[in-house]
Parts: structure tokens; C-alpha cells; sequence
């Protein structure tokens, strides 16, 4: 008799060839707190800098610094007390540049009840050991979510330049910065 066909989906996911991912999870604590008694923004911003960082650095085993960060979503306010898990994944790798995906899960440790509270975009930059931007290890897409993360990366990617040019191009037709704006610089 033929042996039954083994079922996929009780096979273990065999490992990934790279560190792409990095969960980190902390407690919300008073010091992180707003005016409000919530996580304030800016406590959870430092915080999800410092995963994105761990989840870049670690993939390229190198330093890394970051250039930018966008769509930037506070979805829900955290509570003090709850649990905040941030998932970072490096979504997509240009030369230097990588893009760390990340969101964020809070958990009220009473009814144990999961939210996602926030999502970004951090871009950041592989260094060498002179402190100038270096080629990042090339990403290996290993599955069609993974592909999917990559593509909407690209166009993220595709977008930022595109909105940096338009802003450049304001800037110099204006003949002056707009308020609120950096000094020019090269558009990317
Ligand atoms: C990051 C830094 C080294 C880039 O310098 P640069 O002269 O722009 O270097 P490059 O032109 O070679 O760009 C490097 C990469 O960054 C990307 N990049 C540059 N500016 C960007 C921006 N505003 N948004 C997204 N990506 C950007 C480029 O597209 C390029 O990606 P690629 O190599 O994958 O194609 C420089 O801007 C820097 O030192 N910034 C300060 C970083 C910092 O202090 N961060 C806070 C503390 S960690």
C-alpha cells in the first residue's frame, strides 16, 4: 500500500537563509507615558528606531544608520501596562538602502486581547567601517509573501524618490525653502 502524501502544512517551515526578521516585545511603563497617561509617540518612535535598527544591523552584520521614515500610522493609543510587541522585517534591499517594515501588536495583559496599534516605514543605510554607505547583503525572497512585501517596497521606494524630486523642484522654482523644509540637498 502506497504511504499517505505528507500534508504541507504539518511539515516545519523549513529555516530562512537570512536574519530578516526581529520581533521585540516590552512592557509599557510609566516613563513612556503622554499627558494623557499613553504611550507618547515619540517614546514609541525611539523605540521601534531601535528594533529597525536591530533588524538592519543584524541582516547585514554591519552598522547601519537611518535616512528616513514615512507613513508613519498611530492607529490606536497604547496603554500604560500593556505589552507592545514590534515585528520588524527587512521588506526590500536596494544597493545600501533596506527597508524595514514594521508593526506594532499591543497586548492588554488582563484579557490578553492583541491590537494593532501602529505600522512604518524605516529606511536605513549600511555602513562600512569608514562611516560611508556600503552594499548591503542582496535579499533572498524565499516565499510569494515575501515577494509581495519586496514589491510594495519597490513602489514605496519608486514613490519617495519621486516625491523628494517634486519637492526639490518646488524648492527651486520657488527660488527659496519652503518653510518647514530642510536645507536642499540631492534628491534621491
Ligand atoms: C545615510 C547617509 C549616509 C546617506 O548619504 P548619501 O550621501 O545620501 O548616500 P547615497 O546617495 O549613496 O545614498 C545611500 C542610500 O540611501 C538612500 N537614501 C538617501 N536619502 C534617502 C531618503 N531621504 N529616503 C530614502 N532613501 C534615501 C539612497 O537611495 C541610497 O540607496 P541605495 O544605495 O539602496 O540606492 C547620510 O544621509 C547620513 O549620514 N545621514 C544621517 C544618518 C543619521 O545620522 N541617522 C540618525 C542616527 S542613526
Amino acid at each position: 500500500m502506497a504511504a499517505p502524501a505528507a500534508d504541507p502544512t504539518l511539515e516545519p517551515t523549513p529555516p530562512s537563509q537570512q536574519e530578516k526578521t526581529l520581533h521585540m516585545t516590552v512592557l509599557a511603563s510609566p516613563d513612556m507615558a503622554n499627558f494623557s497617561g499613553r504611550v507618547h509617540g515619540g517614546s514609541l518612535l525611539k523605540l521601534l528606531d531601535q528594533v529597525a535598527y536591530a533588524c538592519a544591523a543584524r541582516y547585514c552584520k554591519s552598522y547601519c544608520v537611518t535616512v528616513s521614515l514615512d507613513h508613519v500610522f498611530f492607529k490606536e493609543p497604547i496603554q500604560v501596562g500593556e505589552l507592545i510587541t514590534v515585528l520588524a522585517h527587512v521588506n526590500y534591499v536596494g544597493s545600501s538602502s533596506l527597508e524595514i517594515g514594521v508593526k506594532v501588536v499591543a497586548e492588554n495583559l488582563k484579557t490578553l486581547a492583541k491590537r494593532h496599534t501602529n505600522s512604518c516605514y524605516f529606511t536605513m543605510v549600511c555602513m562600512d567601517e569608514d562611516g560611508k554607505p556600503t552594499q548591503a547583503p542582496p535579499l533572498i525572497i524565499e516565499s510569494e509573501a515575501e515577494r509581495r512585501l519586496f514589491k510594495a517596497a519597490q513602489m514605496r521606494r519608486e514613490l519617495r524618490k519621486e516625491v523628494m524630486a517634486r519637492n526639490q523642484a518646488l524648492h527651486e522654482a520657488s527660488g527659496e525653502p519652503l518653510p518647514g523644509t530642510a536645507v536642499s540637498g540631492p534628491t534621491h
